[in-house]
């Protein structure tokens, strides 16, 4: 489990986040939503470690992430796989060195255990043929299929994945989606996910956490979020036009905004 409490973190005195507090959950595909410029990136930045926060703390399995000293940081990043908005595959690598550089970087594996574990994840992702390949000469859903096997490479406990699915077509971004949503159940990773795909809301959000104004807004899982009466997170889904027919009506009583802790 990661937890956040009562994180801020200001630039230049734009206060992105503003003492959000927020949790998730081992096993389970957690979503942080939120529409474009609410701090989701920031505050996944925040949580790794990226950024460093203005106040505040982060707890991975009750382990002080905050008050941690150099090297017990460099520990941890060990357990930490990250896919980072847009793939950001080193354009100069084949895909399979892409997928050893972290087994370089942060194991002691051979080079031959190191292209072992690469081919075991890059067949793990489906993804057969493309060793040699570089990463100009594969299609935008299987970069994003190379950078999952570099992010899950190291065998971590903690996913981090920043808008995975953005720029691919509807069905190779459930495909992708579905992929994650299968890696964090078989390995009991904790998996934050980054997005504003209503398709993943609906599809894979186990946990999703609504983020508005710098704070935690709402939160339930994919079942509840369409029938959420917060006024916030019901103009953010309901902008979809496929979701306007769907539309339930408010439950009586509206959520009081925003949650302010978990
Ligand atoms: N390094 C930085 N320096 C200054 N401001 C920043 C920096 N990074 C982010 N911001 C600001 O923080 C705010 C939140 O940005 P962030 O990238 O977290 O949004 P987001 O929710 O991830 O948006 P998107 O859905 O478009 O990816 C924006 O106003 C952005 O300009
Ligand atoms: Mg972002």
């Amino acid at each position: 489990m990661i937890r956040a409490v009562n994180i801020s973190k200001r630039f230049d005195g734009h206060q992105v986040l503003d003492g959000i507090s927020i949790q998730f959950e081992p096993g389970l595909t957690n979503l942080i939503i939120g529409e474009s410029g609410s701090g989701k990136t920031v505050l996944m930045k925040c949580i790794v470690g990226l950024f460093k926060v203005d106040s505040g703390t982060v707890y991975y399995d009750n382990r002080d992430f905050t008050a941690m000293k150099h090297h017990e940081m460099k520990l941890l990043r060990k357990e930490i796989g990250m896919l980072f908005q847009g793939a950001a595959l080193f354009d100069s690598m084949t895909v399979l060195d892409n997928v050893m550089f972290p087994l370089k970087m942060l194991t002691n594996l051979t080079y031959k255990q190191r292209v072992k574990r690469a081919i075991e994840c890059l067949d793990r992702v489906n993804l057969h043929g493309s060793n040699r390949l570089l990463p100009a000469e594969i299609s935008g859903g299987m970069k994003k299929r190379v950078a999952i096997a570099r992010a899950i490479a190291i065998n971590p406990r903690y996913l981090f994945c920043d808008e995975p699915n953005s720029g691919l077509d509807p069905r190779t971004a459930t495909l992708i989606d579905n992929l994650i949503a299968e890696i964090t159940k078989e390995y009991g990773m904790t998996t934050i996910v980054n997005t504003h795909d209503m398709n993943s809301v609906i599809g894979i959000g186990d946990k999703i956490s609504f983020i508005h104004e710098g704070k935690l807004w709402w939160d339930g899982d994919r079942h509840s979020v369409l029938e959420a009466s917060n006024p916030e997170i019901r103009k953010f889904l309901y902008t979809n036009q496929i979701l306007k027919h769907f539309r339930p009506e408010p439950p009586e009583n509206p959520d009081s905004p925003p949650m302010y802790s978990v």
